[in-house]
């Protein structure tokens, strides 16, 4: 079993519709996707509705997901950990204790723009267009992630 962590700050926006992307993607015989925000604010809240209505435009149902934050023993867990931008990166590996830690954390749009370092732009604050132009970022990046896992 693969195990994939995409992260985000909030986990309403951007890691819960990278988690439900991509598991659309993989089998989940032989992969587990989750996400978790930096943050605490939202620990137990369902995706953002803006998330989950563009998720739903696309066929997939993100709205029983739910806020929880990244914790140190994520590392234990998981083989790959994907941040949405650069702030993500910073604080994940933070709480990375050791070099095999810090190798597990990856820029998901490394995958489309390799060793850009680019961010997917936090659509919180902004409109619907921003959660369409995520949404297309991500399965872009997803695509890819998903066939070179399998
Ligand atoms: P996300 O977006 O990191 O993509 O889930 C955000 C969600 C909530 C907040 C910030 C970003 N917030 O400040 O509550």
């Amino acid at each position: 079993m693969t195990k994939i962590l995409m992260v985000c700050l909030g986990n309403i926006c951007r890691s819960p519709l990278a988690e439900g992307i991509l598991k659309s993607k993989l089998s989940s015989d032989l992969f587990q996707v989750d996400s978790a925000g930096t943050a605490n604010y939202h620990t137990g809240n369902p995706p953002d509705k803006r998330s989950i209505d563009v998720a739903r435009k696309y066929g997939l149902n993100i709205s029983n997901l739910k806020g929880r934050q990244f914790k140190s023993f994520d590392f234990d867990v998981f083989d790959l950990i994907y941040v949405m931008d650069e702030s993500n990166f910073r604080n994940v590996i933070s709480l990375a204790r050791n070099d095999e830690d810090i190798a597990k954390v990856k820029f998901i749009l490394n995958e489309v723009y390799p060793d850009q370092n680019y961010n997917v732009p936090d659509p919180y604050y902004g409109g619907d267009e921003g959660f369409e132009n995520v949404y297309k970022m991500l399965d872009e990046a997803c695509d890819i992630i998903a066939k070179k896992l399998t």
